[in-house]
């Protein structure tokens, strides 16, 4: 099979590593891809945004599965744009169409779906322009602290927790009227903030049926003890240590196959990856996001647990086929530290060389490149997320020690990374 990856980052990398690992897999062409895909196959210089290029990459080398890894082509309609050229009509694409990416593309169509299949989540309203001054006295009266969202996509930057009335009103102002974050917040959603513990679920589906992939806990803050800014994650850790089998039942009655039934009743047919992003509170599962995608740096914990053929997996789901699969899973602790450009999540430089990846013991651990790229032959920095280091263990803490470690024998220019991922499980 010949397979065409879309994106750039950590979660392509470990995506990568392991379809090549696949007899089924005959090449994998990566794009724009990093310096690690490149160890694993042919990066295509195609920006995401252009999809006749990847519509003609597709042509040009025989196709026949495209995956697609972020959520920016999938909310534009790349898989639309893809199953509806003639020229392709025996491609498949994992990745939903435009209308399944909304649960991730709009949080106001997300928030509706739950509310119609009674998937437990946070009271919420949503307002434009014309309900604003609405907005405002519900702000007023709403209890502390206040979740405004914006409604579109903001790289990961569109939600702001409000500890104050006056606080949340000016935020309102500046994501309504003063476009803060473009089109994305036109229509904001305002919540009830949920106090609890967060954990991450994926599944993947077929349109008809699903499986449930390993959970993980990304650490979303830049600081150790999870303080300052929020990032794209600066560490993950599989398993969930308090994800025991009653909580994983309960998460699968009452958020997974609801969900699932919900997109088959709409009739939306859904392939491809659904990101479950929850809050626990005393025990009960509760929805804050859906993704149409996998995480990241989530992925590169999630796939090195997977020990199914993810060729075969991914081609029983374009056969809608996933009910005669059974997902197994490595029982081994795995964890990820991700290496960061100095300044990130503000502004950062780029274009460092990076030295020591060969010298990683390659029985414990794997370099996942998030932010790289290859100069004459070298990897240098290309990003605020540099790369990330995935280490098997007993336990977390034994896992993110090997982590550690080796992460000791990299380096570049202003390199930092938390080293207290997992330290509530110590
Ligand atoms: P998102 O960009 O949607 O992933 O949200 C970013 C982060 O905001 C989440 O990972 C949570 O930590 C936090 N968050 C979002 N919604 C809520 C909520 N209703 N209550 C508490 N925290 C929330
Ligand atoms: N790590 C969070 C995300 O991929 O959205």
């Amino acid at each position: 099979m010949q397979i065409l990856l879309l994106g750039s980052g950590g979660r392509e990398h470990a995506l990568a590593w392991k379809l090549i690992q696949s007899p089924l897999c005959e090449k994998l062409f990566i794009a724009p891809g990093n310096a690690g895909t490149a160890q694993c196959g042919t990066n295509l210089s195609i920006p995401l945004t252009d999809f006749d290029a990847i519509r003609d990459a597709c042509i040009t080398h025989h196709i026949d599965l495209v995956i697609v890894g972020p959520e920016e082509p999938l909310v534009k309609g790349i898989t639309d744009f893809l199953i509806n050229t003639p020229e392709l009509e025996n491609l498949d694409v994992i990745g939903p169409d435009k209308t399944g990416a909304q649960l991730e593309g709009s949080k106001a169509f997300a928030k509706s779906f739950m509310m119609r299949h009674n998937i437990p989540t946070a009271s919420y309203r949503e307002f434009t322009l014309e309900n604003y001054q609405e907005g405002v006295q519900y702000i007023t009266h709403h209890a502390l602290p206040i979740v405004m969202k914006a409604d579109g996509l903001a790289a990961g930057k569109g939600v702001v927790i409000c500890e104050n009335h006056l606080e949340a009103i000016a935020e309102f102002e500046l994501m309504i009227q003063r476009a803060k974050f473009g089109e994305a917040s036109k229509k904001v959603v305002i919540e009830q903030f949920l106090k609890g513990i967060e954990m991450s679920v994926f599944v993947l589906m077929d349109g008809k049926n699903y499986v449930i992939l390993p959970e993980a806990k990304d650490y979303k803050r830049v600081g150790e003890g999870d303080t300052g800014p929020n990032t794209g994650g600066m560490g993950a850790i599989s398993p969930v240590p308090f994800a025991d089998n009653t909580l994983m039942n309960k998460i699968e009655e009452k958020v997974i196959r609801p969900t699932v039934d919900g997109l088959i009743k709409e009739g939306l047919e859904y392939r491809g990856f659904i990101f479950f992003g929850l809050m626990i509170a005393d025990g009960e599962p509760y929805m804050i996001e859906y993704n149409c995608r996998m995480g990241d740096p989530e992925t590169e914990v999630v796939i090195p647990r997977l020990k199914n053929d993810l060729v075969a997996l991914l081609s029983a789901a374009t056969r809608q086929e996933l009910n005669k699969v059974t997902i197994e899973t490595d029982q081994r602790t795995v964890c990820t530290v991700v290496a960061v450009s100095g300044g990130y999540p503000g502004d950062y430089q780029k274009g460092f060389e990076i030295t020591g990846l060969n010298q990683i013991n390659p029985e414990d651990s794997i370099v996942f490149h998030m932010g790289t790229s290859l100069e004459d032959g070298k990897a240098v920095t290309n990003g605020g997320r540099v790369l990330c280091v995935t280490s098997y263990g007993r336990s977390v803490y034994d896992a993110v020690e090997i982590s550690k470690e080796e992460m000791e024998k990299i380096d570049f220019k202003g390199m930092g990374y938390r080293a207290d991922i997992g330290y509530e499980f110590e």
